[in-house]
């Protein structure tokens, strides 16, 4: 796909963009009022090796792999309540699966190898059918060997519409990548090394936005855009400032937040972590305005600028509401919580490798690291997506999980079939209480995180630089009282 015949398309929308959200809305209301089943949207991927033209000419074009040839693969759209099903062909040489990144979807759909299903072999094929309960902006890629095949290529974008949504001119999608290109625009091989493995993830020299290198974006005076920000990298961290505007944060991993400014002016999005912003547009025609990454010290970098067109929206910005309505999560029981507590540990610390500083799991950590498993959650390193659960939770109970990084690394934790609201920081309560599914912790951050635990199964708790779960630092917490699977 064309980001520039995209926008231009877009363009040309600009303008009648509100009338034909309200007809869609209409059109799908009668749908819903016609029959009692919710509507199934149906979507085919083809994950297989293709090229991507990711750097400039004269770069030549990169090899990669990608679904449906595209890098991001196509947008799955949808609206709140719809079933969608998606037909999965692997013309890949190696198994893989699709995780439903964020959505709350039934353990069988999970996509999750051997855990939730058999992988699906090369030249095979598997259908995902779920409804989608909440709203928002999700995203789907492998679990299978995840570093290389999400490295190589394979995600896309995976939207939920809400049945009353926000008014908006334009509502556009940035999926983040980054990428280790050699001299000769093709992605360097080195997948899993145990540098990338024991530090900071496999970070890249070349961040792209929807597989490009983006220059400029337009935009126009008055216009108001509700941008959608996915984090698909391996394991780079963005921390976006948007110079010359005041971005209002309207939503955290696809679950609505009360709209606020970000902290710092600076919006941070951890490995596959989204954020919603709506963003007035109140420059003037010929402006420009960058937007930089600040989030690693002293390598901040010029993402891309924002160039106002001749033409303008409107004078003044929309008064209208931007806070969304929010989704079908239990509200967790504080006082009837039970707490668990989970420690990571592991990685490179002050130049030596690190097992438990605490004492006990000491030895038996320094051999599995030995042996190449570098990160542990409460002492295990896993080496494959099957194992015993850490911890088993109760169907319908709420949990607070007391979870503290005792890594000197950031790690985006995420937890599977569910979104957690985040209610501490280093014993801070926090403001928002924030839904998420990925929460980023700082090295040697405490966080609390509570959710009830209302669907069944046995789900993935990881984190999501790829070269830490690869290298073990993922877990399975169980839900119910058996596995699904045998
Ligand atoms: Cu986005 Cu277990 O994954
Ligand atoms: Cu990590």
């Amino acid at each position: 796909m064309n980001i520039a015949t995209k926008q231009l398309s877009r363009r040309s929308l600009i303008l009648g963009s509100t009338a034909s959200t309200a007809m869609l809305r209409h059109r799908s209301l009668a749908a819903y009022a016609g029959e009692l089943q919710p509507p199934v949207r149906e979507f085919s991927l083809k994950a297989a090796p293709g090229t991507a033209k990711i750097a400039p000419s004269p770069h030549p074009a990169t090899a990669v792999w990608a679904y449906n040839g595209l890098v991001p693969g196509p947008e799955i759209r949808a609206r709140q309540g719809d079933r969608v099903r998606v037909h999965v062909k692997n013309a890949l040489t190696e198994e893989t699966t699709v995780h439903w990144h964020g959505l709350r979807v039934p353990n069988s759909m999970d996509g999750v190898p051997h855990l939730t299903q058999t992988p699906i072999a090369a030249n095979g094929s598997f259908s995902y059918e779920f409804d989608v309960p909440d709203a928002g902006t999700y995203w789907y890629h492998p679990h299978q060997r995840g570093f290389e095949q999400v490295g190589r290529g394979l995600y896309g974008p995976l939207i939920v519409e809400e049945t009353n949504p926000i008014q908006v001119d334009r509502d556009v999608t940035w999926v983040f990548d980054d990428w280790r290109l050699l001299r000769n625009g093709q992605i360097s091989d080195d997948f899993g090394n145990r540098h990338d493995e024991s530090h900071n993830g496999r970070v890249g020299n070349t961040v792209t936005i929807n597989g490009r290198i983006l220059e400029e974006f337009p935009v126009y005076r008055g216009e108001r855009i509700r941008l959608r920000l996915i984090n698909a990298a391996n394991a780079r961290i963005f921390g976006l400032e948007f110079n010359g505007h005041n971005p209002q944060i309207v939503a955290l991993d696809g679950q609505p937040i009360s709209p606020h400014s970000p902290s710092d002016g600076r919006v941070v999005l951890g490995p596959a972590m989204r954020v919603d912003l709506v963003i007035d547009m109140m420059g003037n025609a010929g402006q420009r305005f960058t937007v930089t990454d600040t989030f690693y010290k002293s390598l901040e970098f010029r993402l891309l600028d924002l160039v106002y067109g001749a033409q303008s929206v409107r004078d003044l910005a929309l008064g209208t509401p931007i806070e969304l309505t929010s989704n079908t999560m239990l509200e967790p029981d504080l006082n009837a919580a039970k707490r668990h507590e989970i420690r990571f540990n592991g990685g490179m610390m002050g130049g030596m490798m690190m097992g438990d500083r605490q004492g006990d799991g000491m030895m038996s950590m320094m051999e599995t690291m030995r042996a190449g498993n570098l990160w542990f959650i409460n002492g295990i390193a896993a080496t494959g997506h099957v194992m015993d659960p850490i911890i088993k939770l109760q169907e319908g109970r709420s949990y607070i999980l007391v979870m503290q990084n005792d890594t000197a690394w950031h790690h985006p934790i995420h937890l599977h079939g569910h979104s957690f609201r985040v209610i501490s920081r280093n014993g801070n309560p926090t403001r928002y209480h924030e839904w998420q599914d990925t929460v980023l912790m700082e090295p040697r951050e405490a966080v609390e995180i509570t959710f009830v635990a209302d669907n069944p199964g046995d789900w993935m708790f990881h984190c999501h630089i790829l070269e830490h779960m690869e290298a073990g630092m993922m877990g399975v917490i169980r839900v119910g009282n058996k596995a699904t699977r045998t």
